[in-house]
């Protein structure tokens, strides 16, 4: 049997086993890090939420998840436009609660700065960021991360939540998309 992803997969990046033993791990530390806090998961959709539904699973502390979705993305040309903009914001206020904001990936790092910078006029206790990728050599603004799962090269990705042209985000494992490649 082929599937439809086949053809858009140059390489296997990341496999199963490897992306759950790293989550195994950023959850050990983030349960040391946050013991007796007051901790909320919040989770940038569509790209962080299958790291965030096996991330939370290897936490061992009690904690809470919300949703926050932004749009910056451009398709066209496959990085951010620097112009974001929340599309979905958190349902509940977060003064005086210790944040940690999971995310898929970093690139230029323009998405991030704009979600850090809102939520800290929100008053929470404490806000970090742990995502699951970092791709650092495409950086164009400083931003301090906290926690990363892989550093990876310059490459597009998908899986893993992260989507070719919004497909592909169930697949188990992170892959690099073969150069050119257009989801009809
Ligand atoms: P930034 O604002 O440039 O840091 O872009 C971050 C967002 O762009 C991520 O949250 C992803 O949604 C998306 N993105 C960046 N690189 C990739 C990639 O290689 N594959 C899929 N989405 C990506
Ligand atoms: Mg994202």
């Amino acid at each position: 049997m082929t599937f439809a992803w086949e053809k858009y997969l140059q390489e296997k990046l990341i496999d199963e086993a490897t992306l759950s033993a790293r989550i195994k791990e950023l959850g050990r530390q983030i349960s040391e890090d946050y013991r007796d806090r007051d901790l909320l998961l919040i989770c940038v959709l569509k790209g962080g939420v299958v790291f965030l539904t096996d991330l939370m699973r290897q936490i061992t502390i009690p904690h809470e998840i919300d949703f926050l979705a932004v749009s910056s993305y451009d398709k066209g040309v496959r990085r951010s436009t620097g112009v974001v903009r929340i599309v979905k914001d958190l349902d509940h206020p977060i003064a005086g609660r210790d944040i940690l904001i999971v995310e898929d990936i970093i690139d230029s790092g323009y998405t991030l700065r704009y979600i850090t910078r809102n939520l800290a006029t929100r008053g929470p206790a404490s806000l970090k960021i742990c995502t699951l990728l970092d791709k650092e050599e495409r950086r164009e603004v400083d931003i301090e991360v906290d926690y990363v799962g892989f550093n990876i090269p310059d490459k597009f990705v998908f899986g893993y939540g992260l989507d070719v042209d919004q497909k592909f985000r169930e697949l188990p494992f992170i892959g690099v998309v073969k150069p050119g490649a257009v989801v009809d």
